[in-house]
């Protein structure tokens, strides 16, 4: 399954500022902590202009651990959840301090800010570690490659499980993007666009001619 989605991505890759296109060299782990912090509440639409801001003023983790405070909440502004920001920069300070960022999932996660999504996503795309990256983009996709009943969110260890099974131990990070990518522009929540998903033959929920009906969600 990785194979025929790497090769889909290959082709069909959005194109975001943050990413390196294939073939284009070492991602910077910076500019993917940043994008990653910056994606966690807010669409991609809305982070590109931010992103391309903060990397313009502050091109390296050293110079956002140099920025004032009162100057990064200003360009903050509009991306909301203001912890956000504060522990962006406490992040970047301690990571300056430090020399660099850690390189595992382990020590991503101690660092302010980051979560088990964050410290997944970022030792994925940034280190090529085969990490399994679940949002709800990622939840979605696999709930329909396995035609999972259970509704969310008791569904979750579940899809999570499913999805490791799913993580190549080559590419990674360009794996997990993909996955988010089928989910954004294929395999949507309404009317996913199951002609065209190079995972057709794959899909469970497709052959049952269910695809549009899951996740299944309980009832608030
Ligand atoms: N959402 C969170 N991380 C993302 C990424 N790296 N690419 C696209 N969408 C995302």
């Amino acid at each position: 399954m990785a194979p025929k989605l790497l090769v889909w991505y290959d082709r069909h890759a959005r194109v975001l500022p943050w990413r390196i296109l294939p073939g284009g060299g070492t991602p910077d782990p910076y500019r993917i902590w940043l994008s990653e912090v910056m994606l966690q509440q807010t669409t991609v639409a809305a982070v590109k202009d931010y992103f391309l801001r903060f990397t313009a003023l502050w091109p390296t983790v050293q110079d956002l651990a140099a920025a004032e405070d009162a100057h990064v909440m200003a360009e903050w502004a509009g991306l909301g959840y203001y912890a956000r920001a504060r522990n962006l920069l406490a992040c970047a300070r301690q990571v300056a301090h430090a020399g660099g960022f850690p390189e595992d999932r382990g020590g991503l996660r101690a660092l302010p800010g980051i979560g088990p999504y964050t410290s997944a996503a970022i030792a994925a795309i940034a280190y090529d570690q085969p990490e399994t990256v679940v949002d709800g983009n990622v939840e979605r996709v696999v709930s329909r490659l396995f035609a999972v009943e259970t509704p969310l969110p008791a569904a979750k260890p579940e899809l999570t499980a499913l999805a490791e099974t799913l993580t190549p131990h080559i590419r990674p990070g360009d794996f997990a993007q993909a996955m988010m990518d089928l989910g954004a522009t294929i395999c949507t929540p309404r009317s996913p666009a199951c002609g065209i998903c190079p995972l057709l033959d794959d899909c469970d929920a497709r052959a049952a001619g269910i695809a549009a009906d899951l996740p299944r969600k309980a009832p608030k």
